[in-house]
């Protein structure tokens, strides 16, 4: 009997327990989107008046987090950002909607999107923008 009483109130206490715990978690969760979303539209503030419009990073933004890996250095034969003589020829034989298209499926050595699976269509545009700047 008295055991048994002692199972029951475990049973309950771990009941009660494990329903919190799930609570927590949840509370965790949301916890952990929000920060995510703070720090996302701080970064679009520090970003400036480029960055204006519905929280989108800008194409410097996306190229410093991105594409500098490559695109600064040349890597595998990237067009060097702002390297007129890299990026003019394929400008000439695609524009700038064919360059656009191919870092959005990636083309040889270029991953689509240049690997940033979360930027929209228009800010891997950006960045391309903001490497081609002044050319
Ligand atoms: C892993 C290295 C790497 C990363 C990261 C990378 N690129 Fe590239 N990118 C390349 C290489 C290599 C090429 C040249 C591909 C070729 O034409 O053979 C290229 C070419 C391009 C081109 C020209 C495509 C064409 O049709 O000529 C564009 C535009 C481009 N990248 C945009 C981006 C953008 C925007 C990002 C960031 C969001 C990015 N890349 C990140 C390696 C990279």
């Amino acid at each position: 009997m008295k055991l048994k009483t002692w199972f029951i109130v475990a049973a309950t206490a771990l009941t009660v327990f494990a329903a919190q715990a799930q609570e927590m978690s949840n509370d965790d969760i949301a916890n952990r989107i929000k920060p995510v979303g703070q720090i996302h539209v701080a970064g679009a503030e520090a970003a400036g008046p480029a960055a204006a419009g519905g929280g989108a990073k800008s194409g410097e933004d996306v190229y410093n987090s991105a594409c500098v890996a490559c695109h600064s250095s040349g890597v595998l034969g990237a067009p060097k950002v702002h390297v007129a003589a890299d990026w003019q020829p394929r400008l000439d034989e695609k524009g700038l909607d064919g360059v656009w298209q191919n870092a959005l499926n990636g083309i040889n050595a270029m991953p689509p999107r240049g690997t940033c699976a979360s930027c929209s269509d228009d800010e891997i545009k950006a960045a391309i923008e903001y490497m081609i700047e002044g050319i």
